[in-house]
């Protein structure tokens, strides 16, 4: 749940501040208040990149990204079979083809897969960071040699960092969300950074109907050489997420905190694996996952935890939103996979996920807490025996 278990006062009084002011403006464009721009600031500064823009939705930040560097109708884009559906729909809302890709043994984007997928058409690469870091280094290396845009859709993964950068900040582009479940909430809302100004200000003019935002200008007045749509965020949502990013290094240390009690105590059980890391010191504390021997096992697992007060998180219950495979209404879409067999085109994958187990990570738990979750974890291994 991360920033929204934090969700208090704090949030409230910038609210209040916004609300205080002589003049009320609660749209990002309009004069007065630029909650959105501070925010934009001290996200920019926080995570090191020189622009972020903020936006409406994780899924408008990842649309807005791969806008703004360039993605076109029949661009093929290589991203991962297992990410929440997002950016496989902006992807397809961009009329580029989305090119799903097998996972590595870290549940990430495997660069030989990746290598094997590129064709003339490829223009980009999406890694998608799953509260860890995907091996930044041959992506980025691959991307370099083969000429294509290595994007980050970061939105589960905000905080976490691959020898020692900040994921995010490594590749051309990259997004974030604040949507329930992510590191900082606001409600609804995202980001996109990057050091490029040309991608800035495409991704920009995109999230506001091709706006090229010049200045001295009236907004009525300002010239496009692009199209784009409404992503804007509104300065409430902004002024919301100004305290939360005051709160993210305590939501990130004590998260932390808490997953590495939890694998510490787990770490000996022999029925379930637990995932191994490009870099495990730069994971976020957010969700643990672990394999066990197969589907109808983690099922048992699963039902287990429920039992004890404890639900999972994305893998296996939400499985349908975050596979591929099962994915025949968007995919079916182009003439590459229509009529297939989408689950035989990601094997591996598709065993990997339906014998795996993730378990969300609060920011707030006492040590009774804890250590009903390790048992549970425990006679849970055992039951699946
Ligand atoms: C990788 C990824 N991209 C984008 C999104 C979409 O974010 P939002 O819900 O804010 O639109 C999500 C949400 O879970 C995600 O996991």
């Amino acid at each position: 749940m991360a920033g929204a278990e934090l969700i208090g006062r704090e949030e409230l009084a910038e609210i209040q501040e916004l609300f205080s002011r002589e003049k009320v403006n609660l749209y990002r464009y309009g004069g007065g208040n630029y909650k959105t721009r501070e925010f934009e600031e001290k996200f920019a500064a926080w995570i090191g990149v020189k622009y972020a823009h903020a936006v409406s939705s994780g899924t408008a930040a990842i649309h807005c990204a791969l806008a703004g560097a360039g993605i076109a109708p029949g661009d093929e884009v290589i991203t991962t079979a297992w990410t929440f559906i997002a950016p496989v729909e902006a992807i397809s809302a961009l009329g580029a083809v989305p090119v799903p890709v097998e996972l590595d043994e870290t549940y990430h984007l495997d660069p030989l897969e990746v290598e094997k997928a590129i064709t003339p058409a490829t223009k980009a690469v999406v890694a998608i960071p799953m509260w860890a870091s995907p091996k930044m280094d041959e992506l980025s290396a691959l991307c370099r040699e083969r000429g294509l845009i290595l994007i980050e859709d970061a939105a589960q993964a905000l905080g976490a960092s691959y020898k020692g950068q900040k994921l995010g900040t490594i590749g051309s582009v990259a997004s974030f969300s604040f949507d329930a479940g992510k590191t900082l909430h606001t409600g609804e809302g995202g980001i996109i950074v990057t050091n490029d100004k040309e991608i800035y200000d495409r991704a920009a003019e995109f999230s506001d109907h091709g706006h090229m935002h010049l200045p001295g200008l009236p907004r009525g007045k300002d010239p496009r050489r692009s199209k784009g749509l409404n992503l804007r965020l509104s300065e409430v949502t902004a002024a919301i997420g100004l305290a939360q990013l005051a709160k993210i290094d305590t939501i990130l240390s004590m998260s932390r905190e808490n997953k590495k009690k939890i694998k510490e105590a787990i770490r000996h059980l022999d029925n379930i694996i637990l995932r191994p890391f490009s870099d495990e010191a730069g994971s976020q504390g957010d969700t643990l996952i672990f394999r066990v021997r197969d589907r109808e096992a983690a099922l048992q697992f699963e039902a287990h935890l429920t039992e004890h007060g404890f639900g999972t998180k994305i893998l296996p219950e939400a499985l349908d939103w975050h596979y591929a495979g099962v994915w025949g209404h968007l995919l079916g879409e182009y003439d590459r996979y229509r009529g297939l067999d989408l689950e035989a085109l990601w094997p591996k994958t598709g065993i990997m996920l339906r014998s795996s187990i993730c378990l969300n990570i609060p920011v707030l738990m006492d040590g009774e807490t804890i250590e009903r979750v390790i048992n549970a974890i425990v006679s849970g291994a055992e039951k699946i025996g």
